[in-house]
């Protein structure tokens, strides 16, 4: 695993010269960033964004975007969709030939959709996740399914630009440009810090809510273990219990209050990392557990008796449930990961027990189906391999 490093300094220095630093979002107001000729900058630039912006508004170099697709109507009645993460845009593409004859109506893609992580000279530009971007576009099976399958899209650490990081990294204004650029992000995204989205598809009775957090941008620094000179088995990352240590953020916190809030008959909350599991050291909810705590409290306020999570980044795939106080169903977990990029070739359940994983934790490449019966109020969800065929499946009724 590659650590992130962190932006010096020096950096600051070099970007600073001649500009004035402004506190707009970045490409909103280009006036408020004019620099007169004898003026000296006036301001120290408060975080390394403030410092980056003006830079990262110079940049002339087109933005790459994903082939041609297709939207999803808002009026379809979602009987099929499925979803997935981890894609190396290097590796075997077949898979998303195999995932389109599936049929599904739309596929979320939650994370790490390239590996795009910054090399060891951090390029403000981050031009390694550009490269990653448009290595995807050439790609002739990505660009098939672009044009057979509509997408929604959140993204993690690879396609945030550093491994494992999150709020503090300095670079991720310019991820975001790329991400909302690449995906032909809403208005509404591109208007606000992060790239977390929502939307509500089907008519009244059959409305399928689909909210894609952002796991990142706002996210507080990891806590880590202590230096030990044998590696943790299972990741190095403990519990994070400072109070103002978050994973999503204020703005996104109340955003996601207002998304409950709509009526919507069923709900799929994608997290780009585990939320129940608390079996492991790598990155996930428990390594904010006040963060964890707050999204059950808010799903019992609200009354959310209708979300399942989705869930990526793990390089494996399978179910987990747990109750959460307050609600009168338990609360149901797909993870899915890798697409093309497994690290083992069976069940690795052995080497991670958790009470609340309802079967195997599968290291073979795979995919998320998720069928909806509005009959029956049934969602059957299948975890499948990179051929379709299925490893393990669980239900849910709604
Ligand atoms: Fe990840």
């Amino acid at each position: 695993m590659q650590k992130m490093k962190h932006w010096t300094p020096i950096l600051a220095a070099t970007v600073l010269v001649g500009c004035t630093a402004t506190t707009n979002y970045y490409g909103k107001d280009a006036a408020a960033e004019s620099v007169t000729a004898n003026a000296a900058p006036s301001i120290a630039p408060a975080t390394a964004q403030d410092a980056l912006r003006p830079y990262y508004r110079s940049l002339q170099r087109v933005m790459p975007q994903a082939p041609k697709g297709v939207s999803l109507a808002s009026d379809t009645v979602v009987s099929r969709i499925a979803f997935g993460s981890c894609v190396n845009e290097n590796r075997d593409m077949a898979f998303w030939d195999v995932v389109a004859a599936q049929k599904p109506q739309a596929f979320l893609f939650i994370g790490d959709n390239v590996y795009g992580d910054t090399g060891t000279t951090n390029a403000a530009e981050i031009p390694t996740l550009a490269a990653s971007y448009r290595k995807l576009s050439s790609r002739q099976e990505f660009a098939r399914f672009r044009l057979a399958i509509p997408m929604m899209t959140t993204w993690d650490d690879h396609d945030y630009g550093a491994n494992d990081a999150g709020g503090s990294f300095a670079f991720k204004e310019r991820a975001e440009q790329l991400f909302e650029s690449y995906w032909g992000a809403s208005d509404e995204v591109r208007s606000r810090p992060g790239v977390y989205s929502s939307r509500i598809v089907g008519p009244e009775g059959k409305r399928v809510q689909f909210i894609l957090l952002d796991t990142r941008f706002f996210r507080s620094d990891l806590a880590r273990i202590p230096y030990q000179a044998e590696r943790p088995p299972l990741g190095y990352y403990i519990p994070n219990h400072d109070p103002d240590a978050t994973v999503l953020g204020d703005a996104q916190w109340k955003w996601l209050a207002q998304e409950l809030n709509k009526p919507a008959d069923l709900r799929f909350i994608v997290s780009s990392t585990q939320v129940i599991t608390s079996a492991h050291g790598y990155e996930s909810w428990f390594n904010f557990p006040k963060e964890r705590e707050r999204f059950y409290g808010l799903l019992a306020q609200k009354n959310i008796e209708n979300a399942i999570l989705l869930t990526g980044d793990r390089h494996s795939g399978g179910f987990y449930r747990d109750r959460v106080e307050g609600l009168r169903r338990p609360l149901t977990e797909f993870t899915s990961s890798s697409l093309n990029f497994a690290f083992g070739n069976g069940d690795s359940g052995s080497r991670e027990p958790d009470k609340k994983r309802l079967g195997g934790f599968w290291s073979v490449p795979n995919f998320g189906q998720i069928d909806i019966d509005w009959a029956t109020r049934k969602v059957s969800m299948s975890l499948r391999k990179d051929d379709a065929s299925v490893i393990e499946t669980e239900s849910v009724n709604f």
